[in-house]
C-alpha cells in the first residue's frame, strides 16, 4: 500500500534513539518488500525481533495437488468440505498452482496458534462470521464481505468472534490493488471502483506479554510448501510504534462501486486486486445493460490465458436453481475450454435490469491443480451441464453463468 500511516511511539527521525522512561532502548525494524526497492514500514520493538530459542518442524496440512486432467469445468461445493476449527491450521486446500493456493476453513471461536506466512501475501475473504485478527503492526476487526488483507511476513492470529468461514487466498508474491487506479505516485484515481477511505488498518498499536512463544512459519523449500515452528524469546507482539505503507487492512465488498455499462463488462471493470499471475474481482448487486437489444449474461468466452474460479457468497440464485451452483459453490472455468451461459438463459435474461447475485473470482494465468479439499467436494456432473447430458448419458440441468 502507498498509503502511510503511524501509529503509537516513534523517534522524531528514523534510524534515530527511542528508549522508554527507565532508558531502554527500542528495537528498530524495517519491514520492506522487494529488498528494500518497495513499501515498507518501521516497526520498534520492546524485545529482540530475531531472538529464537528453538525451531522445530511444523506438519502442515495436506498441500498436495491434482492436475486437472481430463481437462474439466468443475463444481465444488465448498458447504459440504468438513474443515477446521482452527483458523490456519484447518484450512483445507481446494485449489493451487505455484502462484497462488486457495483454502477453506470453517472456524470455532478459538483463536489461531501465532502464525506467520513467509510465502507471500495472504487475502483472506470474510464469507461469513465476526472477530479479529491482532498482528504486530495493531488489531484489525473482521466481518462478513471483508478481504482482509496479511503482508507477508506478519505475525498474526486469528480470534474468531463466532464460527467463521474463511475463503484463504495464498499468494507467492504480494497482493495489492491494479496499477491502472493508481496515480503514478500511487493515490487511487477517480475511475477506480474503491478508494482510500475504504481501505481500514489498524488505529491503535498492540502489545502482548510472553515468553517462549511459538509462531508457525509457512516457507518454502526446493521440495516446496513446509511449515516451521519458530520459538521467540519474547512475545512478537512488544511493538510500541511504527510507521509506513506496508501494514494489514481490510476491504469490505459493500463499499465496492461496480461499474456498468450500455452493454455487458467484462470482468476486469469488476477487478478488486491482483497478485503475481492472478487477479481477484468480486461480481456484485448492480444494475445491468441499458441498451436497447442488450444481453445482459455474458457472452461465451475462451480466456485463453486463464483459469477462472468463482466463489458464489450472496444473492439471489432462484436464476440456477437446478444447476448444482448455489452459495458456498465454486465453479472452476479452466483455459483451454470456453464457457458461459446455457442457451434458455440468455433469452431469460432479455429486459433484466438488476442482477443480486455476489461472487469472489480468481483468476489465474497459469493452471489450476485440484486441492484434496476441492477433490472432496467435488459434484462429478457439473462438466456435462452444457449439453445436458455426459458420458453416461441422462440429464443434467442447465447453467446459468453470470461470469
Ligand atoms: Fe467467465
Amino acid at each position: 500500500m502507498a498509503h502511510y500511516r503511524a501509529l503509537g511511539r516513534l523517534p522524531r527521525q528514523r534510524h534515530t534513539q527511542l528508549r522508554d522512561d527507565d532508558g531502554h532502548l527500542f528495537r528498530e525494524e524495517l519491514m520492506g518488500e522487494e529488498g528494500f526497492s518497495s513499501d515498507s514500514s518501521l516497526l520498534y520493538h520492546r524485545g529482540v525481533p530475531s531472538a529464537i530459542t528453538d525451531s522445530q518442524v511444523w506438519d502442515l496440512p495436506d498441500q498436495s495437488r491434482t492436475p486437472n486432467h481430463p481437462l474439466k469445468p468443475r463444481h465444488l461445493k465448498l458447504h459440504d468440505l468438513r474443515t477446521g476449527p482452527c483458523p490456519v491450521e484447518g484450512r483445507r486446500l481446494v485449489l493451487g498452482n505455484n502462484d497462488v493456493r486457495i483454502g477453506y476453513v470453517v472456524t470455532g471461536t478459538d483463536p489461531s496458534p501465532l502464525y506467520r506466512n513467509a510465502i507471500g501475501d495472504e487475502c483472506v475473504y470474510v464469507e461469513s462470521g465476526t472477530g479479529t485478527v491482532e498482528t504486530v503492526f495493531g488489531v484489525i476487526p473482521y466481518r462478513a464481505g471483508d478481504y482482509v488483507l496479511v503482508p507477508r511476513a506478519t505475525d498474526h492470529r486469528w480470534v474468531p468472534a463466532e464460527p467463521s468461514r474463511l475463503y484463504a487466498i495464498e499468494a507467492n508474491s504480494h497482493i495489492h490493488p491494479p496499477k491502472r487506479y493508481l496515480s503514478r505516485f500511487g493515490q487511487f484515481l477517480e475511475h477506480a471502483p474503491f478508494c482510500e477511505r475504504d481501505l481500514h488498518g489498524p488505529t491503535a498499536t498492540f502489545e502482548a506479554e510472553g515468553t517462549d512463544v511459538e509462531v508457525l512459519v509457512k516457507h518454502r523449500t526446493s521440495a516446496g510448501i513446509v511449515g516451521t515452528r519458530l520459538t521467540y524469546a519474547t512475545h512478537p507482539f512488544d511493538v510500541v510504534g511504527w510507521d509506513g505503507c506496508l501494514y494489514p487492512y481490510t476491504f469490505n465488498i459493500e463499499d465496492y462501486m461496480p461499474i456498468t455499462g450500455k452493454v455487458h463488462q467484462p470482468p476486469p471493470v469488476h477487478q478488486v486486486f491482483e497478485g503475481w499471475n492472478f487477479v481477484i474481482c468480486n461480481f456484485l448487486p448492480r444494475k445491468v445493460d441499458y441498451h436497447d437489444l442488450a444481453i445482459p449474461v455474458p457472452y461465451y468466452h475462451s480466456n485463453v490465458d486463464s483459469d477462472e474460479v468463482m466463489f458464489y457468497v450472496g444473492g439471489d440464485y432462484e436464476a440456477r436453481k437446478g444447476s448444482g451452483i448455489n452459495l458456498g459453490s465454486i465453479s472452476l472455468h479452466p483455459g483451454g475450454h470456453a464457457h458461459g451461459p446455457q442457451p434458455s438463459a440468455i433469452e431469460a435474461s432479455l429486459g433484466a435490469d438488476y442482477f443480486d447475485e455476489s461472487a469472489v473470482m480468481v483468476d489465474t494465468f497459469a493452471p489450476l491443480e485440484l486441492g484434496e479439499g476441492g477433490l472432496a467436494v467435488e459434484d462429478p456432473a457439473y462438466a456435462w451441464t452444457w449439453a445436458g447430458r455426459g458420458p453416461d448419458g441422462g440429464d443434467s440441468p442447465a447453467v446459468f453463468s453470470n461470469s
